[in-house]
């Protein structure tokens, strides 16, 4: 072994060079969950990590990629690889996005800005969520591709306008999240009374509504919504994707009444405890979809490996929550950017060790459980 006093010069792999100003302590996202937990409030730390109840399907989102393992092609070129993917009209790079998450202002005071910086940097899609902590405007300055993510106000017409200002800002998509009817019961935040901290506002929902940024946290969403709310939103003219689909039927209604994607999703296991783990989900919704529409997923991804199997299993392409509030927790933008790229790095290194020169040779391969069987 190598004494401690040795000199750091890279190991001779043969063919391979490692890279010398590789990051030794924040090697991947798990360490940037860890470090992220020694910087964070108990506040924030609570909201951010935890899920409802008794978190069986937070634990579930996990569980579920340690289920299923990838059988992989061998003698195709991958010398070139390329990740891209076509999403509503657009060319996306990678195929991952920012899935909205409020009150990025609790991880850093530059919050979503910092954020969107980053998937733009990256030329990731960036979804702006209705609770987020920055105007949507701000956002939109920074001119990167955008959705916005909307829960309906309860009053009509703040219900319209934030719809209309989200158009007006150039946001390409409006994301309507279906699982949030009522908050799921986060006891973490419980037990340390979570409250969002003075200085941090909820502008969108504030200047839809007309009223004062420090009231905001009270303007109240509809308690339900039905498929005429669908095409209600849909009747603005852009592309409405619906997120929190679980069951196929829901996916098939959804497109029916407008919608122009899905989010395969269960909020990141902070609504209904013991809903289904997403990636359970996404084959039957795949299979209901048939291609009509894009599949997206989110739930529990923090590897570009387990990107691939969602990818593998049909999703179009993957959210990312939680990895984005660690890195930005961790270091501002360039934490983000950090958490991008090694999602984007390690998706890549395992498309290529799996022979997959492109994400349609991805959609292609097979998996197996954790037995190698079938499933
Ligand atoms: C969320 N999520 C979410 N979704 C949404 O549509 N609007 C929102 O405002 C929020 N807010 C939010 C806050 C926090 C702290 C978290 C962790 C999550 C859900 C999010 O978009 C996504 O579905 C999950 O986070 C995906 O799971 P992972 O990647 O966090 O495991
Ligand atoms: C949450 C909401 C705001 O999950 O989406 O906390």
């Amino acid at each position: 072994m190598a004494s401690k006093d040795a000199p750091r010069a890279p190991l001779p792999m043969a063919g391979f060079t490692p890279d010398p100003n590789a990051d030794r302590e924040l090697v991947n996202i798990h360490d940037y969950e860890r470090a992220a937990i020694q910087k964070l409030g108990p506040g924030p730390l609570a909201y951010y990590t935890g899920g409802a109840m008794d978190e069986r399907t937070l634990a579930a989102n996990r569980e579920a990629f340690q289920r299923r393992m990838i059988v992989p092609r061998i003698m195709t070129d991958v010398s070139k690889l390329d990740p891209s993917v076509m999403v509503l009209g657009r060319r996306w790079p990678h195929p991952l996005w920012v899935t909205p998450t409020a009150l990025q202002r609790l991880a850093h005071p530059d919050g979503e800005l910092a954020s969107a910086r980053a998937a733009l940097a990256r030329g990731l899609t960036f979804g702006l969520s209705t609770s987020a902590s920055t105007d949507m405007a701000d956002v939109a300055a920074l001119g990167g591709p955008r959705w916005y993510q909307v829960y309906l106000l309860e009053d009509p017409g703040a219900r319209r306008a934030m719809i209309e200002r989200a158009i007006d800002c150039g946001y390409e998509a409006l994301v309507l999240t279906a699982d949030l009817q009522r908050l799921g019961r986060r006891e973490r935040d419980i037990r340390v009374g979570f409250t969002i901290p003075s200085g941090v506002t909820l502008p969108n929902i504030a200047k839809a509504a007309g009223v004062p940024p420090e009231e905001a946290a009270q303007v109240p969403f509809v308690s339900t919504l039905d498929w005429r709310s669908l095409e209600w939103i849909a009747s603005f003219g852009k592309p409405v994707v619906l997120k929190g689909v679980l069951h196929p039927e829901d996916a098939r209604r959804a497109l029916d009444h407008g919608a122009s994607a899905v989010v395969v999703s269960n909020h990141g296991g902070r609504q209904l405890d013991g809903a289904i783990a997403s990636l359970d989900a996404l084959p039957g919704i795949v299979e209901a979809v048939g291609g009509r529409a894009p599949v997206l997923f989110d739930g529990g991804i923090r590897r570009g490996t387990e990107a691939l199997l969602a990818l593998a299993l049909g999703a179009t392409a993957v959210g990312i929550g939680r990895p984005v509030l660690w890195g930005l927790a961790t270091a501002g933008e360039q934490g983000v950017g950090r958490v991008l790229d090694l999602l984007i790095a390690e998706l890549e290194l395992s498309m290529a060790l799996a022979g997959c020169p492109d994400l349609s040779a991805v959609a292609k391969l097979v998996v197996r459980n954790h037995y190698g069987q079938n499933m």
